[in-house]
């Protein structure tokens, strides 16, 4: 791999913040800015989850390695935004009054579900150095598959907070459904 590539690649996913400091700096957030922030981070949340899963698919498709190693650091992104989505919310729209926020966790099943998601994303951060997988062995792999159960408690979270499926839930949920479909016949068919 070229050497320029991975600092490329972390750049690039720089992207969400580049937006909104251009936002914020040239007033530019909208009428609702804390929500804006929220949803920016959010959404950016979930693409990071699914690009981290796009990984496999296109090492098998493209039948090079590579690109494999943009894996970790674009997990690591997922994290990233999922934390400053959750402390937007926590901090911007509840000023860290940890009461109700509490019990929006326990009554809204969205919250309930994207805070599991983010709750499940901290032992996959925690033990994403070389160090970690090679002290957990085996347990690494199984421990990893849970960026599967955070992908889906990430697409129900966007689901159920926007009422309908349609539009945009539906398009991650059918992206989704495509990289999870790619897991099952790379199994069936002992690919990986
Ligand atoms: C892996 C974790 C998470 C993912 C993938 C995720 C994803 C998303 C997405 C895609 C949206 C909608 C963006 C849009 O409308 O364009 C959203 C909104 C939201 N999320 Fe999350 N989220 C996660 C974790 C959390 C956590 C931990 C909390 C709070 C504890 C949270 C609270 C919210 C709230 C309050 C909204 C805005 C709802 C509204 O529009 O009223 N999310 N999230």
């Amino acid at each position: 791999m070229r050497n320029y590539y991975k600092p490329t690649v972390f750049l690039i996913s720089l992207w969400p913040i580049y937006i909104i400091a251009y936002q914020l700096i040239y007033n530019k957030l909208g009428p609702e800015p804390v929500d804006r922030i929220i949803n920016h981070f959010g959404e950016w949340t979930l693409i990071f989850i699914l690009l981290t899963l796009s990984m496999t698919p296109l090492k098998i498709i493209t039948n090079s390695l590579e690109w494999i190693k943009f894996r970790r650091m674009l997990g690591l992104f997922a994290f990233f935004y999922a934390t400053i989505h959750m402390l937007s919310y926590v901090g911007l729209d509840y000023r860290f009054d940890f009461e109700p926020l509490i019990d929006d966790v326990f009554k809204k099943k969205f919250i309930f579900i994207g805070f599991s998601a983010w709750l499940l994303l901290i032992p996959l951060a925690i033990t994403s150095s070389d160090r970690m997988v090679r002290i957990l062995k085996k347990s690494w792999k199984k421990l990893h598959s849970l960026i599967y159960v955070v992908s889906i408690f990430g697409v129900l979270h966007f689901i159920w907070l926007s009422k309908t499926i349609f539009f945009k839930p539906l398009i991650f949920l059918i992206i989704l459904i495509i990289l999870l479909l790619f897991r099952i016949n790379f199994k069936k068919f002992n690919l990986s």
